[in-house]
């Protein structure tokens, strides 16, 4: 199937490359000229492991294409991907359709035959219908369908997830025509097990923001839980093991940490409020998990002031920067809202990150790796779950007293028994009392 994706962000890029590497040809499309030519090279924009090689290999078999040229991609294509940004708006909870509809209205000088275009971004319940809207204005004669099929990877996991997700769900309301086509194009990934749930538009698009804002409350769920078990001296770790065997609940996404951060979870739990407002719907437990999620962020920055005692000028070292692991990604990152609080108290921070040096810290010192992190700070705090964490080299800090704050809970507080480090981490008892 001939195929175009415009829009080569995580999701545009990583569904783009993918489906070429199922043999279909694939034209990706930006309007970012520096980007296109890098991606020619095999430079790609994004830290996804696993994904350099794909472009290469698929782009040398010329099943994978890079270009500028949206009007000739839309041409040659039967499906057309859309899946430009849809950052939040300056409202500060809607999402931004403005490059959806400038898209759509390009499509719709494009439509040399029949088309199947597809909202692939993250897109707020009607949108199709608006696209539908915009398609028809500009082009009146032209037959094609609007068609949603919402993508759930996740940065860092986007291969495996692309390859093997639980469901593929499309919605469009002419399902007759589009079904079919659509499931020849993830014929190989229903094949290897995932569901295949075809609704209608509406209802595809309301599947994303209801996924993302369950995910979303699990996790503000179980790290409320996590404060609870500070205070009374349970182990959140094993209050996560004894709800999530039961599979009515299940374990994923029961990880305590340091609130959720990324591209979709804080935009996307908004954009649902917002949603619930426009058709006069009260979302009031995501505007619960909102709010707990922004405020675990002060809670945390706090119980870093009280482990510090007295904050001035007392050094502060950050392992990890990113919103989770393997991602340079540092929208809505946790540490962003922690820094400027620790900052006002007088906090030195400096920071190491396995992605290097962030533009958006250019205040803060950097560090070249962990060893110098734990070498010249009061306190360590692990912020990002890197696996190059997991087994830090604590010989460094034998001689003198150190304390750490595990936000990812990565160790456990006996391993530090006999050695001059204090360890605290995130509901578990051993040193609640004192932070
Ligand atoms: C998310 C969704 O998982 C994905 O389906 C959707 O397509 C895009 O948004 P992503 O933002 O890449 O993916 O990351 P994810 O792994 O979901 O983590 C989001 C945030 O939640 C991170 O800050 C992570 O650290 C945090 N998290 C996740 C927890 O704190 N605990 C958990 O158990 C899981």
């Amino acid at each position: 199937m001939k195929i175009c994706f415009i829009g080569t962000g995580y999701v545009g890029l990583v569904s783009g490359v993918l489906f070429s590497d199922f043999g279909n040809k694939v034209i990706c499309v930006d309007n970012n000229r520096k980007k296109i030519e890098n991606l020619k090279k095999g430079i790609i924009p994004i830290f996804e492991p696993g994904l350099d090689e794909l472009v290469v290999r698929n782009y040398k078999s010329k099943r994978l294409f890079f270009t500028t040229d949206i009007n000739k991609a839309i041409k040659e294509s039967d499906i057309v991907f859309i899946a430009v940004g849809t950052p939040t708006a300056k409202d500060g909870v809607s999402a931004d359709l403005k490059s959806i509809y400038e898209v759509s209205k390009i499509i719709s000088k494009n439509i040399n035959k029949y088309k199947i275009i597809i909202t692939k971004s993250t897109v707020p319940i009607c949108t199709g219908d608006e696209v539908e809207n915009i398609i028809k204005k500009n082009n009146s004669t032209s037959k094609f369908d609007v068609v949603s099929n919402p993508e759930f990877l996740r940065e860092g996991e986007a291969i495996r997830d692309f390859r093997y997700p639980d469901r593929v769900v499309i919605g469009s309301n002419n399902l007759k025509k589009t079904r079919p086509v659509l499931e020849k194009l993830y014929e190989p990934i229903i094949k290897k097990g995932a569901k295949f749930i075809a609704t209608t538009r509406r209802s595809s698009e309301l599947i994303k923001y209801a996924a993302n804002a369950f995910l979303a409350t699990k996790i503000s769920f179980i790290n409320e839980i996590a404060n609870l078990c500070e205070k009374v001296g349970s182990n959140v770790d094993d209050i996560a093991l004894g709800i999530g065997s039961d599979a009515r609940i299940g374990s994923r996404f029961l990880r305590a940490g340091p609130a959720y951060g990324g591209s979709c979870f804080p935009k996307d739990t908004k954009a649902l409020i917002k949603i619930g407002d426009k058709f006069k719907t009260d979302m009031t437990i995501v505007k619960s998990v909102v709010k707990s999620n922004e405020n675990r962020k002060f809670l945390l920055a706090d119980r870093i002031i009280k482990i510090l005692g007295n904050p001035k000028n007392k050094k502060v070292g950050f392992l990890g920067v990113t919103f989770k692991a393997n991602t340079d990604d540092m929208r809505d990152t946790q540490c962003l809202k922690i820094f400027p609080k620790l900052l006002k108290e007088g906090v030195k921070i400096s920071y190491y990150e396995p992605t290097g040096e962030k533009k958006e810290l250019k205040n803060l010192l950097y560090k070249k790796n962990s060893d110098e992190i734990l070498i010249n700070n009061d306190l360590v705090v692990i912020h990002t779950e890197w696996d190059e964490f997991r087994s830090l080299n604590f010989n460094k800090v034998k001689f003198r007293k150190l304390k750490i704050f595990d936000m990812r809970n990565l160790y456990q507080a006996n391993s530090f028994l006999n050695k001059n480090i204090t360890y605290y981490s995130i509901g578990r008892s051993l040193n609640d009392k004192k932070a």
